[in-house]
């Protein structure tokens, strides 16, 4: 199986340092052979999450669940916002449920302060739909992490992204394919059974 990667890019700010990492991130995951896509909220006019209105999306919303439906694993950046994440971020996970589990999620902050907070809380809202998260994630601190092209400047930092997209794929891959076969089994007691059509 080769695994289909998404990262989600959060803030709506030009030049994100936070995006910016996440596609250093998804092009590392290319080079082990994922399919990677990237997902970039500021492109995208995702309207406000309302249940009641569920069904009437637009063809742009469309292609957003279509994206999410075709991700094994995710990437997950939000900028440091008070520390919590991005409106922007908590918008697009109220969207989804059942179609994060099964699925392995990594976190990029873009913070001061190391993001922790923010990148728990993206991990709560992943748990309670049943995602998987990685043990750790990635805070980068724009201003001192990158140079005035645009580039890294932190060899480590570097090597910890390279590290955080070859695990996700690794991990993500494993986690996946169980999943799937524990929805195709016949086996009752798997969490993955309640997800059987
Ligand atoms: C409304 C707002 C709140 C912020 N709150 C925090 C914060 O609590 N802690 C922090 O370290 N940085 C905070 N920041 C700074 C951003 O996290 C920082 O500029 C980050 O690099 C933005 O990410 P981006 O470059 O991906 O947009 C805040 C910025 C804004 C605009």
């Amino acid at each position: 199986m080769t695994i289909k990667i998404l990262g989600v890019g959060s803030s709506m700010r030009e030049g994100s340092f936070g995006t910016r990492t996440l596609k250093t991130v998804l092009d590392a995951a290319g080079k082990h052979e994922a399919k990677t896509r990237l997902l970039d909220l500021r492109n995208i006019r995702m309207p406000m999450f309302n249940p009641d209105i569920s069904n009437e999306y637009d063809e742009q919303m469309k292609k957003v669940i279509e994206n999410v439906s075709w991700a094994d694993a995710f990437v997950l950046a939000s900028p440091d916002y008070h520390g919590s994440m991005s409106g922007a971020m908590k918008n697009f996970l109220d969207f989804y449920w059942e179609e994060f589990a099964g699925k392995t999620f990594g976190y990029i902050c873009s913070s001061h302060e190391k993001g922790l907070t923010v990148m728990d809380q993206m991990r709560t809202a992943v748990r309670q739909c049943y995602g998987w998260s990685l043990p750790y994630g990635v805070s980068i601190n724009g201003e001192q992490d990158f140079d005035e092209k645009g580039e890294i400047v932190d060899s480590l930092l570097v090597k910890r992204l390279i590290i955080l997209a070859r695990d996700l794929l690794v991990y993500g891959k494993l986690i996946r394919e169980q999943f799937l076969r524990d929805i195709t089994s016949n086996i009752s007691d798997t969490f993955a059974a309640r997800y059987r059509l």
